[in-house]
């Protein structure tokens, strides 16, 4: 082997080490030294465990995206029109309608509103695009299923409104995803 093929062959061992948690351990002392370096946070997301998030920076009208599990979620910063069209808009927009209020949180005290939802559409499993047309919040690119604000499917094909995940406000600026509500 050349010089350099060992060299990309060292890379990529050490890229598979390195991505692979469980396996990291098993292998000793070359991998042990990533694990031990992450911090609690990273940790807790190797393993599926609750993830706390930042969101001091997203603004009213703005959407984050997170991985919780190996999945996508959205956390989109509700503007008060946004809000206001969600709580007026009446049930037989909807496909599978669930109240607003139960889709929409906020920190307790907090005037901030947000919409916390699953990012994989439930017809097959696409990632909807935001849109900002007041009500209508999502599209879903692959057969054209239409969300509103909160993640309720409007039309398409997707027969179920995006998941809420279990998720707590640790405080106004933190968001934890996978934990669930005391006494839920
Ligand atoms: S996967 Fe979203 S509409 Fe088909």
């Amino acid at each position: 082997m050349s010089e350099a093929h060992a060299s990309d062959a060292t890379r990529r061992d050490f890229l598979y080490i390195a991505t692979g948690a469980a396996g990291a351990v098993a292998v000793g002392g070359v991998a042990w030294p990533l694990v031990s370096q992450m911090g609690p946070n990273e940790r807790e997301k190797a393993a599926g465990g609750p993830v706390e998030i930042d969101i001091s920076a997203v603004e009213p009208g703005m959407l984050i995206t997170v991985i919780w599990r190996g999945k996508p979620y959205f956390i989109r910063h509700l503007t008060e029109d946004e809000v206001a069209s969600a709580k007026n808009a009446p049930e037989s927009d909807f496909r599978d309608f669930a109240a607003a209020d139960s889709r929409i949180a906020a920190a307790e005290g907090a005037a901030e509103e947000w919409a916390i939802v699953g990012a994989n559409c439930t017809h097959l499993g696409c990632v909807p695009t935001k849109v900002d047309t007041g009500l209508e919040g999502w599209l879903c690119p692959c057969h054209g299923s239409k969300f509103d604000v909160t993640g309720r499917v409007m039309k398409g094909p997707a027969p179920t409104n995006l998941p809420l995940p279990p998720f707590v406000f640790a405080s106004e600026e933190k968001l934890v995803i996978g934990q669930e509500k005391a006494g839920a």
